[in-house]
């Protein structure tokens, strides 16, 4: 469904063509989750931003990126705002980047419903109670009036997902959208964005630095350095077998399994 052929990206910086991107190739079918696994700085997000059309200004893109047969380049206008709209939706790392401060999260899950897909507001206001439920919320009525501000960045980044399966895209662009939460949080967040994912049957393109959350949600796995594709596989694979030396890096830089594990023996030993 989505084809990235040799993706390349330069940026001009005073003068000099900087490399971001080198010969990126990638592919997500229908209903998989693949995992674009990196260090900060590796081409992660500007692999998602090319996708969208959302490239710095002062880049140069070349290679072929299409979606269900579209070549995204070719796309304009209209097109391409239905492609952002309705093919595919976005999650990113920081909610309060997404939420409108001063307005609360309602009419960010009205607005997106109504601007995007035309429904009306009134049942889009319906149909905000169903998403929020969909992604784990109990207390639908005082979420949906509160301010981004009055929530927590665990329950903020839920309807922030509830916003991008609210169009049932094809494809969801998860960049890193649990690294902003605490631990706890992060796993229950992640639970909920695959368990929709599932249920729903949407491909996801899953972005992080974390190399084990991608083995747990993810079918196959790309591991990017330096704006390459250095190593890719299966989890199990990369896991057991990683090839190039720094999906070794990245296996052996695992914080989160290392606390779980060492909290879950901390439990052990006080019971
Ligand atoms: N607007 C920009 N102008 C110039 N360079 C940028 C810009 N945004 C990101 N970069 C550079 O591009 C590279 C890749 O960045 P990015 O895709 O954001 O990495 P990641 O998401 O893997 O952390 C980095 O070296 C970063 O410094
Ligand atoms: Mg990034």
């Amino acid at each position: 469904m989505l084809d990235v052929q040799n993706l390349s990206m330069t940026i001009m910086i005073e003068d000099a063509a900087v490399p971001i991107l080198r010969d990126v190739s990638l592919q997500v079918a229908a209903g998989e989750s693949i995992g674009l696994v990196g260090e900060s700085g590796s081409g992660k997000s500007m692999t998602l931003r090319s996708i969208l059309r959302i490239e710095p200004e002062n880049a140069t893109v070349s290679g072929r990126i299409t979606l269900d047969g579209l070549d995204v380049h070719s796309l304009r206008g209209e097109a391409l705002r239905r492609m952002r709209a309705t093919d595919v939706a976005m999650i990113a790392q920081n909610p309060h980047a997404v939420l409108n401060p001063v307005l609360p999260v309602e009419r960010y899950l009205i607005e997106g419903m109504h601007d995007a897909q035309g429904v009306p507001r009134r049942q889009a206001r319906l149909r905000a109670g169903e998403l929020l439920e969909q992604v784990g919320i109990e207390r639908i009525d005082l979420v949906l009036g509160s301010y981004p501000h009055q929530l927590s960045g665990g329950m903020l980044q839920r309807v922030v997902i509830a916003g991008a399966i609210a169009g049932e895209p094809k494809l969801l662009l998860a960049d890193e959208p649990t690294t902003a939460l605490d631990v706890t949080t992060q796993a229950e967040v992640m639970a909920i964005l695959d368990e929709c994912r599932r249920e729903l049957g949407m491909a996801m393109l899953f972005v992080t630095h974390d190399l084990d959350l991608a083995a747990s949600v993810c079918d196959r796995i790309n591991v990017m350095k330096d704006g390459e594709i250095v190593e890719r596989g299966v989890p199990e694979q990369l896991r057991d077998h990683p090839e190039h030396p720094y999906t070794r890096v990245l296996m052996e830089s695992r914080p989160a399994t290392v606390m779980w594990a060492s909290n879950r023996e901390a439990e052990v030993a006080h019971d």
